[in-house]
């Protein structure tokens, strides 16, 4: 009785923590009625997921040497689409994800000589949210199966990357037939 009365009570206790979210995540799955994610308005409009770096799961970095977008490029993703991903091989419905670049800079440290490091000076985010069915037709933003954003610091609500073919998918062409993710950085994209 005891025992059914304490695992009954931790149940209950997980399910509010999963329902009333103790930590907030970002979800892949719908809050505005888009039946995509909360990141996304029901006219298509994207912003930049809250504290994404507390609430969203690092897939892995690229470091760009030299260049406009010289760096550190963070990239994350909701953690219920990692684990579809681990899964399905493949980014569900509503799937985000966010790409950070901030800028480098480097000294010596007891690993090495000119080692690079990161922390503040964002330079902006790049967001992308599947959606297969098309759902924003007409909207610059979206199509090819996603969503396609740019966000600069100051103003983390409004999209400034117009149409994404002009903008994004030019350079995303190399990974078309990965449904035009670079997945060559992303370890967590696997199980150890
Ligand atoms: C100058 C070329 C270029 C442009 C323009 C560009 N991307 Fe990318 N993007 C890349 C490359 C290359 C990577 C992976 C390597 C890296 O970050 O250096 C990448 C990675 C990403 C990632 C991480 C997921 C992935 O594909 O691996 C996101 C998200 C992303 N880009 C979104 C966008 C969006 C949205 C736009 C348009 C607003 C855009 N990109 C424009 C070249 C580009």
């Amino acid at each position: 009785m005891r025992n059914t009365l304490i695992s009954f009570i931790s149940i209950a206790s997980l399910a509010g923590a999963v329902l009333f979210g103790l930590t907030p995540t970002v979800q892949a799955t719908d809050h505005q009625g888009t039946g995509l994610s909360e990141v996304v308005d029901a006219k298509g409009n994207i912003r930049l997921p809250d504290d994404f770096r507390l609430t969203m799961t690092h897939l892995g970095s690229w470091y760009v040497p030299g260049g406009d977008a010289s760096g550190f490029h963070d990239v994350y993703a909701d953690t219920e689409s990692v684990r579809a991903f681990r899964r399905d091989g493949k980014f569900p419905e509503g799937a985000v994800l966010v790409k950070e670049l901030r800028g480098a800079e480097s000294g010596n440290f007891t690993t090495g000589d000119n080692v690079s490091y990161s922390k503040a000076g964002v330079k902006q985010w790049f967001v992308m949210v599947k959606d297969s069915q098309n759902r924003f037709a007409g909207n610059p933003a979206w199509g090819d199966g996603w969503g396609w954003a740019l966000f600069k610091p100051g103003d983390t609500n409004t999209n400034v990357g117009g149409n994404y073919k002009e903008s994004c998918l030019g350079c995303h062409q190399p990974a078309k037939d990965t449904d035009w993710i670079y997945l060559q950085a992303y370890p967590s994209l696997m199980a150890r």
